[in-house]
């Protein structure tokens, strides 16, 4: 340890991305604090993002199973279903505070410290947390984001009608009609636990299609299925306003290519048109740091910003705003500060929406393909035709692979299935590999499972899936 200063390494916020770089960098025999200004660990992620989500994503499933009679069929008759919401947001706040409470555990463990509070830059190696200073030879910053707020539009959670994710994980009652602003991760997953639990849900979209940045096809098909799960989906419509009045609340919209303009009324209303990283409010500018046209902190490929020993990862910096991207970025920070070689590979970073199905994404979209000058190859099979899918009822969806016509190296896979989000895992893995779409045909898959049409869809690559 270099003795100039407090701590090896002191890193800001303690979210997937901060919390398992300073576990890393702990590991590595680095001297670590951690600041988080929460009252616990975890970050956006454990504490509302990810693992409340899931947690009531899993609970309403289950609801609605049991609730819409879906259970007769396999044999299963339940009568007198209810909903104790009560129980459920409990059971949600268990949850979390399982996993936040692990993450101050695996500090102790490991010797993090947590330094509670807020962090401030002083200078390129001082932060101030209250009244405390704190030096470190190396600085993470590890802030995360938060919602995009749209103008016009004030969200207030205590108040319930007008709300973001974070209020509308924790709505007291079940909305009647439920408006959601954005058809992207958050919409159609916090969108789906209220509809699973009773309320109509209307999503407005921007753009003429929901999930932008999804593959084309997975993009129709998702729409299909969420409209036939009942929700109204609303295209290229833009939102103007809204005015909450004690319970209700009022929303002006109008075509997104400007046109009449229209009201609609709703119990509660759900913003979800993004989120943006947080770089204000702790002293970038006392040592010089500026961010880009997106406000993100933008780095080298050893996670070093424009400042010398200040180091950034997660949500504020380009990329996916995703968990698991923040805490590979923080392993591979890590190790860099370590003196080792941490390698992350943004080209294979897989995305789920855990809806029913899921829809999950690795590597390129065919129109991404396209655009970079590849001739691709595609294969596409259907959950319809996989035998496990057939005997459980849940034949929605597909697998889709696209393939280097030339190479066959896989470019991209698309799944739309119930299990989408493990099904992922193998394609993400056969493509860190760089296989091609032969390798993944002719790798044995354990039947009857899901993942066949994984294997399957490979085929249909080379032109010969067994069973279509
Ligand atoms: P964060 O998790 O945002 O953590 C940053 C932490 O830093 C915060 O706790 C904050 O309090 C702290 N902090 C900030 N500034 C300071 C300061 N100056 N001093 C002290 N502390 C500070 N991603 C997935 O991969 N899968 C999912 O299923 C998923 N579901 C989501 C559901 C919702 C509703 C939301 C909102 C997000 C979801 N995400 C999901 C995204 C995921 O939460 C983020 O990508 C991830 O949390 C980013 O990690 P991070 O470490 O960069 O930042
Ligand atoms: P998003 O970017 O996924 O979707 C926002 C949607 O809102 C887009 O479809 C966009 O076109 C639309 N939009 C933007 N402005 C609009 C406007 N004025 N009116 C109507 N529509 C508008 O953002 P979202 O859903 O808020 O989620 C934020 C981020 O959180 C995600 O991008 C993702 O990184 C992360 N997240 C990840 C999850 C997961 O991995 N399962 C779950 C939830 C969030």
């Amino acid at each position: 340890a270099d003795n100039t200063y407090d701590f090896d390494l002191l890193i800001i916020g303690s979210g997937p991305g901060g919390y398992v770089a300073a576990i890393r960098a702990a590991q590595l025999g680095l001297k670590t604090a951690c600041v988080e200004s929460r009252e616990t660990l975890g970050g956006t992620c454990l504490n509302v993002g990810c693992i409340p989500s899931k947690a009531l994503l899993h609970a309403s499933e289950l609801f609605e199973e049991a609730h819409s009679g879906a259970l007769e069929r396999f044999g299963v008759t339940v009568t007198g279903a209810k909903l104790d919401l009560k129980a459920m947001l409990a059971e949600k706040v268990s949850a979390v505070k399982g996993l936040t409470d692990g993450v101050e555990f695996l500090f102790k463990k490991n010797k993090v410290e947590w330094l509670k509070g807020h962090a401030s830059f002083e200078d390129a190696h001082t932060v101030k947390i209250g009244r405390k200073k704190v030096t470190a030879k190396e600085i993470v910053i590890a802030t995360g984001s938060s919602v995009t707020p749209l103008p016009g539009v004030d969200v207030d959670n205590e108040g319930g009608v007008i709300v973001d994710s974070t209020g509308a994980l924790a709505l007291p009652k079940v909305p009647k009609h439920m408006v959601v602003i954005g058809g992207g991760v958050i919409g159609l997953e916090l969108g789906s636990v209220w509809r699973r639990l009773g309320a109509e849900v209307t999503v407005i979209e921007f753009l003429d299609q929901i999930l932008p940045g999804m593959d084309g096809e997975v993009r129709k098909e998702a729409a299909k299925l969420f409209k036939k799960q009942g929700f109204d989906i609303r295209t290229g419509t833009k939102v103007t306003g809204a005015k909450a009045i004690k319970t209700k609340a009022t929303l002006t919209v109008e075509p997104a290519k400007g046109g009449e303009a229209e009201t609609i009324e709703a119990d509660c209303v759900l913003v979800a048109i993004g989120r943006r990283p947080n770089t204000e409010g702790f002293g970038l500018d006392k040592i010089g740091l500026e961010t880009n046209a997106r406000g993100q902190i933008e780095i080298d490929g050893e996670f070093r910003t424009s400042v010398d020993g200040v180091r950034a990862i997660g949500d504020v910096v380009p990329g996916p705003m995703l968990a698991h991207k923040a805490e590979d970025e923080g392993i591979a920070v890590a190790e860099w500060i370590a003196g080792q070689v941490g390698i992350i590979n943004h080209d294979v970073i897989p995305s789920v929406v855990y809806t029913m199905p899921e829809i999950a994404a690795v590597g390129l979209t065919t129109e991404e393909a396209k655009e970079k000058g590849h001739e691709v190859k595609v294969g596409k099979f259907p959950m319809m035709a996989n035998s496990r899918a057939k005997t459980n009822r849940d034949t929605d969806g597909f697998v889709k692979i696209v393939a280097d016509a030339e190479t066959d190296r896989v470019l991209g896979v698309h799944i739309v299935a119930s299990l989408a989000g493990t099904m992922i895992a193998q394609a993400a893995q056969a493509m860190e590999f760089g296989a091609t779409s032969e390798d993944i045909a002719y790798t044995c898959h354990a039947h009857p499972t899901h993942s066949e049409a994984v294997k399957e869809a490979a085929m249909a690559v080379q032109g010969k899936p067994i069973h279509m």
